[in-house]
């Protein structure tokens, strides 16, 4: 079917498309466009109308048609055939017009929207930059310093704030096809101008902001490839239109050839996978959620709580007793005080959510909840004995999630005559900001909870992930082999700042040092405590990190871990202590320390992430490899420009992988070095991680 439809209304030629879900730009869309935008310079139409029916206007190019042969017309090529039409034409844009759907807008010589509206290029995101002459004809319209904003932030902006900066010219409200028409009919009556933004000079700007900006970008878009380019483009765009926009293509053709740009088109599109159960119908039922109890308003609590009370649900939040939930309520003042602060918040929204959450310290207040999520501290006997008392006072069908970072949901389910309605949802830290939720299914978690829950994780704006049930779920799981490794490597002759930079420089958001500094020594001390000593891992991957809790550095919050922290700033430095006790250990161990370089600490971290990737995925606790990048690039800081750790498997190849593995079973032994056995059988099959999930 075509998605294009023309026809003339009132003497206005009206190019409609319909292509769902989101109007993307692809092959059909642009020839049928091409063929009305032709058909409507001969015939009586007086001027032409672009818009779109169902919830948006074009997002984008259609970015499943990228890495395949492209096929005429191209996107570019097209924009300038309407800008140069002899007719008028105007775009007439609702939801949100992204991309090569705004780049079509501004070809365009009028352009009217919705309030409601968004319109924004964010190819970036995508590792690229706006290809079809957005970095040429912005600049045009808004200079050098607000196009360079707009392109390199990515974001949407709304509608009316464009109208403000002069990418729209008119904002109209209710009937976008009714108030498109009539502005039409306005310009045509008035005899407006063909206004072609190609014709337009970019306004004098200091070229100051070029270089400024790439020191900018150098540390806000680390390691990223994409935002020089577009720093580049931007600027051709002080060449006449035809040479610019001849670099901007030259430039886009880089960003599309560039490693980086296909991991974050694998990752936007394992994204919405990851939403999707593959056993369960897409259609299934879905329980309603509305009223949401939080149990334990500590470091969790309070975060996940907002996180409801942000999305406009209703919020108990249960704690002990009145003193800690006096101390929970005011941390979560607090948050909202820096929402506010930072810009994020009106004081007027962060006081209505702040007004949606409500304490409580008796279980009675959750009768007639729908969802509560328990995030009290990681006990397994403490979290059995709520969900026991949860069983006794819930309404049948409520929902029972935890919020456990390690314990079996299997076992907490058993707490409760009603296992089929109890799940893991376990947020990361800080909840209100990270976005990523892993959702564990139990196994007996019923299909309905399962889907509601990962559509209410959508709804409060994260990035839910599904994983079985196992010791520290997908992520957490995977660091074991992470940490494990980053302190092997500090005993065996690196230190602290060696192995963060390591890892820092290749792209993640912060050393493992620092992270576990961060989390706070004790906590993984408490774990390993829990644990038998046999599944405590390699003994001395944990002999300094038990030394440092010994000795009262627990990390960040002491002032004192594997860093040191200035009290007043919290800036940290390196501290001679922490060395002393690294050479004593490793002493006691009869490990005769010898520097390693950088890039072997990242691939022992790397390769240890990855080979356990693999064991999840053979045991089926992760759906597909693209779950894992996700959970990854969302909750634990790893360079989305990579992909996350299993497409960089596939990228540099399984073969490499594996011999670096073998090689370092050799030298560092078999308990921490066995290579996964889909890796093996992948290698063997001469196969990847991309293919094996198809
Ligand atoms: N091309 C192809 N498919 C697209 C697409 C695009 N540009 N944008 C969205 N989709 C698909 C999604 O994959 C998803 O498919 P699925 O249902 O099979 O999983 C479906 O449309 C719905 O998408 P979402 O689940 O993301 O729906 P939302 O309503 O949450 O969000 C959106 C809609 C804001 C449009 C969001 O999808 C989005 O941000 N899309 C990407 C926009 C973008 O990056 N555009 C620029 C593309 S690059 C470009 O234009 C290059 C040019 O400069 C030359
Ligand atoms: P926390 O110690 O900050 O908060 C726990 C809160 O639970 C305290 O305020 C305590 O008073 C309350 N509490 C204890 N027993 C209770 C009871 N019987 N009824 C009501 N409230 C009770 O702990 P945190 O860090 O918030 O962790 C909570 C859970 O979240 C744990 O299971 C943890 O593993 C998990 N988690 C923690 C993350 C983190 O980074 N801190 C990340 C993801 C999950």
């Amino acid at each position: 079917m075509n998605p294009v439809s023309y026809e003339i209304i009132d003497q206005i030629g009206v190019i409609a498309v319909n292509n769902p879900p989101v109007n993307a730009l692809s092959f059909a869309v642009r020839s049928g466009i091409q063929a009305a935008l032709r058909a409507a310079q001969d015939d009586a139409s007086k001027a032409i109308l672009i818009i779109c029916e169902g919830g948006t206007f074009f997002a984008g190019a259609d970015i499943s048609e990228f890495g395949k042969p492209p096929k005429e017309p191209y996107l570019p090529d097209l924009i300038d055939e309407i800008e140069a039409s002899g007719k008028l034409v105007v775009a007439a844009m609702h939801g949100t017009a992204l991309g090569g759907g705004f780049e079509v807008a501004l070809g365009c010589h009028y352009r009217i929207a919705l309030d409601t509206a968004r319109v924004g290029l964010p190819e970036v995101k995508l590792g690229l930059l706006p290809g079809a002459g957005g970095t040429q004809r912005v600049p045009r319209l808004v200079g050098i310093a607000a196009a360079l904003q707009l392109i390199l932030d990515g974001a949407p902006i709304p509608a009316i704030a464009a109208a403000e900066a002069g990418l729209v010219d008119k904002i109209v409200s209710g009937d976008l096809r009714v108030a498109a028409l009539a502005y039409v009919q306005e310009l045509v009556a008035r005899n407006a101008a063909t206004r072609r933004t190609s014709e337009l000079n970019v306004p004098a700007a200091d070229e100051q902001v070029f270089a400024a900006t790439r020191i900018a970008v150098a540390k806000s878009a680390r390691g990223q490839t994409a935002p020089l380019r577009i720093i580049e483009s931007v600027q051709a765009s002080l060449l006449p239109f035809a040479a610019g926009r001849k670099r901007e293509r030259e430039l886009f053709v880089d960003c599309m050839q560039d490693p980086q740009s296909v991991a974050l088109q694998h990752l936007f599109f394992a994204e919405r996978e990851a939403a999707r159960i593959k056993d369960l119908p897409r259609d299934i039922g879905k329980r309603r959620i509305e009223r949401v109890a939080i149990i334990g308003a500590g470091t969790m609590g309070g975060g996940i709580a907002m996180c409801f009370a942000n999305a406009g649900f209703d919020v108990t939040l249960l704690e002990i007793n009145a003193d800690a939930l006096a101390r929970g309520l005011s941390i979560v003042e607090k948050n909202y005080a820096g929402s506010v602060q930072r810009g994020k918040l009106s004081e007027e929204d962060a006081g209505a959510c702040r007004a949606r959450i409500h304490g409580v310290t008796d279980y009675d207040a959750l009768a007639d909840v729908d969802l509560v999520i328990e995030a009290v501290f990681e006990d397994p006997q403490l979290k059995k004995g709520i969900f026991a008392k949860l069983d006794a006072v819930c309404r049948r069908g409520a929902i029972l999630a935890t919020n456990t970072s390690y314990q079996d949901v299997d076992a907490i389910a058993a707490a409760t005559g009603r296992p089929e309605d109890v799940i893991g949802m376990h947020f990361f830290s800080p909840a209100h900001i990270m976005k990523l939720l892993e959702v564990v299914r139990g196994e007996k978690t019923a299909g309905d909870v399962l889907a509601t829950v990962m559509a209410l994780g959508k709804k409060i704006g994260k990035v839910p992930v599904m994983s079985g049930v196992c010791y520290g779920f997908i992520g957490n799981r995977m660091l074991q082999g992470y940490f494990r490794e980053a302190q092997l490597c500090l005993i065996e002759g690196s230190t602290p700042e060696d192995i963060d930079a390591a890892l820092y420089d290749w792209g993640m958001a912060m050393g493992p040092i620092s992270v576990a500094d961060l989390a706070g020594l004790d906590v993984g001390y408490k774990a390993r405590q829990a644990l038998a000593p046999d599944q405590r891992g390699d003994p001395r991957s944990y002999r300094v990190p038990d030394a440092l809790v010994a000795a009262g550095r627990l990390g960040q919050k002491s002032g004192a871990g594997f860093y040191r922290y200035d009290p007043a700033t919290r800036a940290k430095s390196a501290d001679p202590e922490v060395m002393q006790i690294v050479e004593r250990e490793a002493q006691a161990l009869g490990i005769q320390r010898a520097p390693i370089d950088a890039n072997e600490i990242v691939e022992r971290l790397i390769f240890a992430l990855i080979n356990e990737g693999m064991n999840i995925l053979d045991e089926g606790i992760a759906q597909r490899p693209g779950d894992i990048d996700v959970v990854y690039a969302y909750g634990y800081g790893f360079p989305a420009w990579r992909g996350g750790p299993m497409h960089y498997a596939d990228t540099i190849g399984l073969n490499y992988v594996i011999e670096r593995i073998e090689e370092f079973r050799e030298r560092y032994g078999s308990n921490n070095w066995q290579p996964a056995s889909l890796l093996k059988t992948l290698v063997a099959n001469n196969s990847s991680l991309a293919r094996w999930a198809e």
